[in-house]
């Protein structure tokens, strides 16, 4: 019998420690804040109606050996009964970067490993990876990505649900009693954003305290779990769902289901979302491995919806380019026979009526007026009104004897086939050869029925990743009616997310709040859209947009040239802000908190100065506004200057401050933090924004 030892990974805000046992298992002793030397014996109090042989929290779990938490793989024999494992003592590669167990069950001839290694910015990407060694096919009815315990003084959790138009919207429950699950079962990650749950200690605020984050990077079924067990702990699991019997495991082959990427900060929830931030800014591959600045985009969907040709795109296009837009995406209706989304999905030829001289020369044209030219496919579905659906009607997603629902008039195409994925490269390929264009949007406008499973999920990657390869200089966009897929899967192929349809500038703000929660603001999606907002019809001031919008990627979802004169300039003033700040708003480091009366701010910074935004939505309840706390700048001096105070604020002033570039004050970093930052009145539906430079 070998010495129980520790073993463990840190990070700057945190620890994984785990402890050999005697019979040679690996248990988990503690995650959380960074810990000191584990003691080196047991501390485990004794339990009634409890095994003999003690069983603790194993990082590698199964069911049937006496762990009843939750298991991280349950596998069976094909026609037989669940396949019970029972692991030896584990290889274990210790690193001061990466942890690994590797566990064997040499007489069922199964390999399952699990990883945890460092990632920039302080969080920790970890992975399984089943192996079967046997010389039977084993089905794999579920591996978890992780299942790892939660700090004992956890009390809350945070996570975001959303429906089409209302992405992302905030949850904020009590820890659960028994078991909380956020389940996705639509085939796409779906409007609520990335698999991902906050876990917040007692004591956590924005800036403040223990917070544990997670997010699987995964685009498909997922299931996420809090349990609290019997025992009193809190158990987290997170896993890709699988299909019942979608995978079988052939001798020699092996599986490995999504990471996940955990934060753990000490500092609040605004840390645990800098640490998801580096993590998948880690897995996005820039063309020339560097982020070029953001380009203005000009999305042609709402300008015009489906009624668009040659003259009226490049009327649209001239439009943008005159208010200073740098790429001009040209969104569905530009194929054969799409008139309206009845139709043609699948046909990606440009339509000979509205396009007589094809894309190359609308592309060149757009070009020619200094812009890039973008385009909208929607690759994996397919109308049955197209003629790719008359020739393959097997194509689709479908199950033998029942009819396929069709979404938005469209069926969904069986990306598990290779044939489909090589038709569909061959023909994204011609489109991308035969045009200059160096951007795609990327849509998938309806939920899976029946259901593809993770192989369907696989098979999107590994075109998006032959596309990639091909044409490593095109960016690409993840749209799924709105924000419907926006995760750190498919952050590995995509460089923008489209955060939502609705643009109207008040839902936009928890929106855009909740995309934040795991993903970084250089890749969302944050358009101006016209005044009388399409998805509500609330209309708001174009400062207000605009300002909303500068929080993300800008773009603009309107004609300019149905502007009057004075709006087309307020707008290229916008436009040149957004393109004067964009180093320092994506710089890399954001802030976001909330102050009284319904106030909430988000900064945006380089390392040096920051962009701060507080935003109105509401009109406010109190006589005067109170300062804002802002602790990330305690520690020196700065020149703070209101830049511009967007919204109907004729009303109300701006004492006591003066709007303007040359209007700086300096104030004490530590006042800032501690008594707040004053502020102006502010009417609902505005945005005051700040610029914060080092005071010399
Ligand atoms: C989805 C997208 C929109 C637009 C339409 C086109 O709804 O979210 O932005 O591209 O499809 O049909």
């Amino acid at each position: 019998m070998r010495e129980p030892r520790t073993v463990r990974l840190d990070t700057q805000q945190a620890s994984l420690v785990f402890g050999t046992t005697p019979d040679g298992g690996v248990t988990w002793l503690h995650l959380g804040a960074l810990a000191s030397d584990a003691p080196g014996f047991s501390m485990r109090s004794r339990a009634t109606f409890s095994l003999d042989r003690d069983i603790a929290f194993p990082v590698m779990p199964t069911a049937g050996s006496g762990w009843f938490g939750p298991s991280i793989v349950e596998l069976r024999r094909i026609d037989q009964q669940t396949l019970p494992l029972a692991f030896g003592r584990p290889q274990i590669s210790d690193q001061p970067e990466r942890l690994e167990f590797a566990f064997s069950d040499h007489a069922a001839g199964i390999v399952c490993s699990i990883i945890f290694e460092r990632v920039g910015g302080g969080a920790i990407r970890s992975c399984t990876t089943l192996e079967n060694r046997g010389h039977g096919p084993v089905c794999v009815d579920r591996l978890a990505s992780a299942v790892i315990p939660l700090p004992a003084n956890s009390a809350s959790l945070l996570s975001w649900r959303g429906v089409h138009g209302a992405e992302l919207q905030e949850c904020h429950e009590a820890m659960p009693c028994h078991i909380w699950a956020r389940e996705t079962r639509r085939g796409i990650g779906g409007h609520g954003g990335p698999p991902g749950v906050y876990v917040l200690s007692h004591a956590a605020t924005w800036s403040e305290g223990l917070v544990i984050a997670c997010q699987l990077a995964w685009s498909g079924d997922s299931r996420l779990a809090i349990e609290r067990t019997d025992e009193g702990a809190w158990i987290l699991s997170a896993e890709a769902v699988l299909q019942p019997g979608e995978l079988i495991l052939k001798p020699g082959a092996r599986y490995q289901p999504p990471a996940i990427i955990l934060a753990m900060s000490t500092d609040g929830r605004n840390g645990a979302m800098a640490q998801h931030h580096a993590a998948v800014r880690e897995r996005v591959s820039w063309p020339s491995a560097q982020m070029a600045p953001r380009p203005v985009h000009l999305n042609s969907w709402e300008a015009c919806y489906f009624a668009q040709d040659e003259d009226k795109i490049a009327a649209l296009a001239e439009a943008a380019a005159a208010v200073g837009v740098e790429r001009f995406v040209l969104d569905d209706g530009w194929f054969a026979n799409r008139s309206d989304d009845r139709r043609a999905l699948g046909d990606w030829t440009p339509d000979p009526h509205k396009y007589p001289s094809g894309l190359r020369s609308l592309a060149q044209r757009v070009r020619g007026l200094g812009m890039q030219f973008g385009l909208w496919v929607e690759p994996e579905m397919v109308s049955p009104n197209s003629e790719l659906y008359s020739s393959h009607p097997d194509w689709v997603l479908s199950v033998q004897e029942l009819d396929a629902p069709t979404a938005r008039n469209q069926l969904v195409l069986d990306m598990r086939r290779p044939e489909v994925r090589d038709h569909l490269f061959t023909v994204l390929h011609r489109l991308l050869s035969d045009a200059p264009i160096s951007y795609l949007k990327w849509d998938h406008n309806r939920d899976l029925a029946p259901p593809g499973g993770a192989a369907q999920v696989a098979g999107t990657y590994e075109l998006l990743a032959r596309l990639r390869t091909a044409h490593p200089n095109v960016e690409i966009e993840s749209c799924a009616g709105g924000g419907g897929r926006c995760d750190a899967g498919i952050a590995q192929f995509v460089h923008r997310f489209w955060a939502s349809d609705n643009l109207d500038a008040v839902s936009r703000v928890a929106i855009q709040r909740g995309f934040a929660a795991f993903l970084p603001a250089e890749m969302m999606g944050a358009h101006i859209g016209a005044r009388l907002a399409h998805a509500t019809g609330r209309t708001q001031s174009l400062a207000f947009r605009a300002a909303v919008a500068c929080m993300g990627h800008l773009g603009i979802e309107l004609h300019p040239g149905e502007l009057s004169a004075h709006e087309q300039a307020e707008l290229s003033g916008w436009i040149d802000f957004y393109k004067r700040w964009r180093p320092v708003l994506h710089g890399g480091h954001l802030q976001l908190g909330a102050g009284a009366d319904g106030l909430r701010w988000q900064a945006h910074g380089d390392g040096r100065q920051w962009l701060l935004f507080v935003i109105r939505t509401a009109p406010p309840q109190d006589r005067r506004p109170q300062p804002i706390n802002l602790p990330f700048i305690a520690n020196r001096d700065w020149n703070v200057t209101l830049m511009r105070l967007a919204g109907e604020n004729r009303w109300v002033g701006t004492q006591p401050w003066d709007v303007g570039e040359d209007k700086s004050i300096t104030m004490a970093g530590g006042w800032l933090a501690t008594s707040g930052l004053p502020l102006p009145p502010m009417a609902g539906e505005s945005v005051a924004i700040f610029h914060m430079d080092p005071a010399p």
